[in-house]
C-alpha cells in the first residue's frame, strides 16, 4: 500500500496514540500512578481523535460536509459533556453502573458502525475478512449494548430491571432459538451473499440475546458481568477497527478487550467460582440475611467487646492491621477510618490496610474508598503480602468484611470452599465492627465470629468508628 506523507503522519500519531493506551495501561497497575496512567490514556484517546479528524479534513480528495462536521461537533460536545459530568459527580458506590452504561454506549457505538458500514455496500458482496469482522461486531456490540444496559439498570435498581435474578419465560429454549438464528444468519452471510433482512435479523437477535443474558442474574453477581461485558465492547471496538481498517480502533479494542478479560477472570478466581457458574447463576441474590452463628460452623458462642476495651486493645496495641469490607463502604465511613489510623499512628502504633482483591462490590473498592480518604499507598497490602504479617498483629481491626476473612473457606463443603481469604484469624486479637450477625454476599455463617479471640463490636462502622475515636483520644 502506497502512503502519502499525510497518511504517514496520520498513521504515526495513532501509533503515538496506541503507545499512551499501553502506557497508561501499565501505570494502572498501582494506585500511586493509576491518576497518571488515567491521564497517559486519554491523551492517547485525544491524540487518535484529532489526527483523524484532521485526515478527514485535509485528505487529498476529501469534500467538507458541513453537516457531517455539525452532527461530530454536537455528538462530541453531548457525549462528553455527560461524560465529564457524569464522571465528576458520580458516587463512588455508584462507579459500577456508571461503568456499565459507558460499556453500552461503547458497544452500541460499535455496533453502529458496522451497520453504517454494511448498508453501504448496497447488494455487493463484502470480502470475506470484513463480512466476518461487520457481523462479529454488529453481533458482540449490540449483546454489549442491551446487556450493560440491564447490568447498569439492575445496579440502579430500577423497577423494570430488579436486583433480584430473573428468570425468562422459555429461558435456554429462547438463548438456543437466538443462538441459531445468528449463527444461520453469519452462515449465510459468509458464504457470499448480501442480504439486508439477515443482517437485521442477526441485530434483533443479539440484542434480545443481551437482555436475557443479564436478566437472570442477581444484582450482586453484577460486578463480574460488567467486567465480561466491557471485555465484550473492547472486542466490538477491534472489530470495528477492522471494519475501518483503522489500527488504533484495533489496538485500543485488543487492550480493552483483553484486559477486560483477564480482570474478569481474577475476580471470579477471587470468588473461587467460574465464570460460567456466575452466568448461569449461583450464589449473590442478594446482601444480608440475618443468621444464627454457630449453626453448619464449628460452634461455639459469639462474644461482644465493650466500645472501651476495643479503644483500650487498639491504643495500646504496637501493631494494627484494618480490614475494610462492603460494610464500610455503604457506611461511607472511609474518612473516619483513616482518622483513627492517624490518632493510632500518632500514639505509636503500626497500622496498616489488608485489601481483599473482591472485598466490597467492585473490582479495587477498597482502593479507591480509601485512596479518597488520602489513606497513604505504602498501607494498603495486596492480600498475599499481608497474609504472612497477621501472626505478628497485635489487634486485627475487620470493619464491615464478612466474607473475606470467613475461615470457612480453608475447608471443603462451604459454599466460599477454596476462595483465598485475609488470615484474620492468625492475629492475636481480633474486633469486628458491623451492625449485626447479618451475613455477608455469600450468604453463610462467618466462623470467624465464634472465634474466642473475636470481640464483636456491634455498630453501623460510621457512627462506631466516631465512638471509637472518642474513646481512644479519651484515653
Ligand atoms: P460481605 O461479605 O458482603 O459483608 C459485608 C458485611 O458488611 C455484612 O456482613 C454486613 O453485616 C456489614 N455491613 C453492612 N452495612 C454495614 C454498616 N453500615 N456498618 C457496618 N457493617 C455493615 O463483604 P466483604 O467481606 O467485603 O466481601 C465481599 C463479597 O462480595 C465477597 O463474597 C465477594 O466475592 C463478593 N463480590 C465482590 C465483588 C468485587 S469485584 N469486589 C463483586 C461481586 C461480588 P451487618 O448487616 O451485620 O452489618
Amino acid at each position: 500500500m502506497d502512503l502519502t506523507p499525510l497518511d504517514a503522519i496520520v498513521r504515526l500519531i495513532w501509533l503515538a496514540g496506541a503507545v499512551g493506551f499501553v502506557i497508561g495501561l501499565s501505570q494502572m497497575n498501582s494506585p500511586a500512578t493509576a491518576r497518571t496512567g488515567n491521564l497517559i490514556s486519554a491523551s492517547g484517546m485525544a491524540m487518535a481523535i484529532g489526527a483523524t479528524a484532521l485526515y478527514l479534513l485535509v485528505r487529498p480528495g476529501s469534500t467538507f460536509n458541513m453537516t457531517g462536521w455539525i452532527i461530530i461537533l454536537v455528538g462530541i460536545a453531548v457525549g462528553g459533556g455527560y461524560g465529564l459530568y457524569s464522571a465528576r459527580t458520580v458516587k463512588m458506590t455508584a462507579m459500577p453502573q456508571l461503568v456499565s452504561l459507558f460499556n453500552a454506549v461503547g458497544g452500541g457505538a460499535a455496533a453502529l458502525i458496522a451497520i453504517d458500514e454494511y448498508l453501504r455496500h448496497q447488494g455487493t458482496v463484502p470480502g470475506l475478512q470484513e463480512n466476518v469482522a461487520t457481523v462479529l461486531d454488529i453481533a458482540i456490540g449490540s449483546i454489549t449494548f442491551t446487556g450493560s444496559l440491564i447490568a447498569s439498570g439492575k445496579l440502579m435498581g430500577l423497577r423494570i430491571t430488579p436486583s433480584r435474578p430473573v428468570m425468562i419465560p422459555g429461558g435456554r429454549l429462547v438463548t438456543i432459538v437466538l443462538a441459531v438464528v445468528a449463527i444461520a444468519g453469519a452462515g449465510y452471510l459468509f458464504t457470499g451473499n448480501y442480504n439486508v433482512a439477515v443482517m437485521v435479523a442477526i441485530l434483533a437477535a443479539s440484542l434480545i440475546f443481551g437482555i436475557t443474558l443479564a436478566m437472570p442474574i442477581g444484582g450482586a453477581d453484577m460486578p463480574v458481568v460488567i467486567s465480561l461485558l466491557n471485555s465484550f465492547t473492547g472486542t466490538a471496538v477491534a472489530m470495528a477497527g477492522f471494519v475501518l481498517n483503522n489500527p488504533v480502533l484495533i489496538i485500543a479494542g485488543a487492550l480493552v478487550g483483553a484486559s477486560g478479560a483477564i480482570l474478569t477472570k481474577l475476580m471470579a478466581d477471587a470468588m473461587n467460582r467460574s465464570i460460567l457458574n456466575i452466568m448461569i447463576g449461583g450464589f449473590g441474590g442478594g446482601d444480608s440475611t440475618v443468621s444464627s452463628v454457630g449453626a453448619g460452623g464449628p460452634g461455639g458462642s459469639v462474644r461482644e467487646v465493650s466500645l472501651d476495651d476495643a479503644a483500650i486493645q487498639l491504643a495500646y496495641a504496637s501493631s494494627v492491621i484494618v480490614v475494610p469490607g462492603y460494610g464500610l463502604a455503604v457506611a461511607q465511613a472511609q474518612h473516619a477510618c483513616r482518622e483513627l489510623a492517624d490518632i493510632l499512628e500518632h500514639r505509636g502504633v503500626e497500622v496498616r490496610y489488608a485489601i481483599h482483591p473482591v472485598a466490597g462490590r467492585m473490582p479495587g473498592h477498597m482502593n479507591v474508598l480509601l485512596a479518597e480518604a488520602n489513606v497513604p499507598y505504602p498501607q494498603l497490602w495486596e492480600m498475599e503480602d499481608i497474609n504472612p504479617e497477621f501472626n505478628r498483629c497485635d489487634v486485627a481491626l475487620v470493619i464491615g468484611a464478612n466474607d473475606v476473612t470467613n475461615p470457612a473457606a480453608r475447608r471443603p463443603g462451604s459454599p466460599v470452599s477454596g476462595m483465598p481469604i485475609l488470615d484474620v484469624d492468625h492475629a492475636k486479637s481480633i474486633i469486628v465492627m458491623k451492625r449485626s450477625m447479618g451475613r455477608g454476599y455469600a450468604g453463610i455463617d462467618n466462623e470467624l465470629y465464634v472465634n474466642p479471640k473475636t470481640g464483636m463490636l456491634f455498630k453501623d462502622a460510621k457512627a462506631g468508628l466516631a465512638e471509637l475515636i472518642a474513646a481512644v483520644k479519651g484515653l
